[in-house]
């Protein structure tokens, strides 16, 4: 099959494959990091608070931190008061960002009890009057990011109110807010919401590989595949997707496995952030991107002992040495 690029506003997505926002990982070091391994058309940041923003949150505003490398980049907001997110909306427009996206799927007790992320699929009138104020609050495209309902899937008629209203795209995750991440992310009802509308649609959930992926966009028909978990686990994932729709050869190595490690490690040191943050991060990164990689045990085990960045670039060249000979 053929990958077909869309627009989301005036932005080209080649290939049409994103990087789906996530908490706490998709800062622009991972972003970064992903898009020079390939593949992504697309990368969106974790999602980041309205009220962070607009009351002038010194870790908020840090997280609307990107590099030019990412273009085209999306930046995540979320809240349940319509003002303060027009607010952070129009600071993240002054940022020079490409789009802006709301969230709409956060399933978390304390997001959901503030009116935000998944709450918003339960009161269609003031998700739709947040998506309204922002459309007619900023130039650069917004786009909405949901599940398929709060209980039940639902959220077909909310998603044709925001295609009047402007939205220029929308990405969905195949799950209620109360299936949290059980059961599967039901494909039959992206496929029907792409039916549905005239605006792009992400599909999202459960694309854990390049097969996956091709599964995706064959039977749901969605303009393009929006992928989380995987890339976790394999950020060569978008690469991997081209070259499986081009006929080649998918291999795992472990040696582009642990570059790809000192890649973000190297990323991660330059970062303004405190020595603590630095080595929590290489831990957490280490630990989904070592999986299934020969001698993980040991280099997770010698992640016990490291006091700093140099350490753990150290440890990956043993681990490396170890893999090539
Ligand atoms: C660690 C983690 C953090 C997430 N944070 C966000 C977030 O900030 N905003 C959001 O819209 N979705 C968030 N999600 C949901 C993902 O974007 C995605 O919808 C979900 O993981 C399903 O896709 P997947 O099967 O490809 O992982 C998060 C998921 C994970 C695993």
């Amino acid at each position: 099959m053929d990958l077909v690029p869309f627009h989301i506003g005036g932005i080209a997505i080649d290939p049409p494959l994103a990087l789906a926002p996530m908490a706490e990982v998709t800062d622009t070091y991972y972003r970064s990091l992903i898009k020079e391994l390939g593949g992504v058309g697309l990368v969106v940041s974790e999602f980041i608070s309205a009220e962070g923003l607009t009351r002038a949150n010194r870790r908020s505003h840090q997280m609307l931190t990107f590099s030019e490398a990412e273009r085209p980049v999306s930046i995540q907001i979320y809240g349940g008061n319509p003002d303060r997110m027009d607010d952070a909306a129009a600071i993240v427009e002054e940022q020079g960002i490409d789009i802006v996206d709301i969230n709409m799927g956060c399933p978390v007790k304390k997001i959901v009890g503030s009116g935000a992320g998944s709450a918003l699929l339960k009161d269609f009138d003031r998700a739709s009057s947040i998506v309204e104020k922002i459309c007619r609050r900023v130039k650069i495209p917004v786009t909405v990011k949901v599940r398929k309902g709060w209980e039940s899937d639902d959220v077909l008629p909310l998603l044709k109110r925001f295609e009047e209203i402007g939205v220029a795209a929308i990405a969905i995750h195949g799950r209620t807010r109360n299936d949290c991440y059980s059961g599967a992310s039901d494909w039959d009802y992206i496929a029907g919401v792409k039916r549905e509308l005239r605006i792009p649609v992400f599909g999202n959930g459960d694309v854990k590989t390049p097969e996956d992926a091709v599964r995706m966009f064959q039977t749901t028909g969605v303009d393009g595949v929006m992928i989380g978990r995987a890339a976790l686990h394999n950020p060569f994932i978008f690469r991997d997707i081209i070259a499986h729709v081009s006929g080649h050869v998918v291999e795992d190595e472990t040696d582009r496995r642990i570059e790809a490690m000192m890649r973000y490690l190297r990323k991660i040191d330059t970062a303004p952030q405190i020595d603590k943050w630095k080595l929590h991060k290489a831990r957490t990164v280490i630990g989904w991107f070592s999986k299934g990689i020969p001698n993980a045990k040991n280099l997770r085990t010698g992640l016990n002992d490291i006091t700093s960045i140099d350490d753990v670039l150290r440890l990956l060249d043993q681990t490396l040495e170890r893999a090539v000979a």
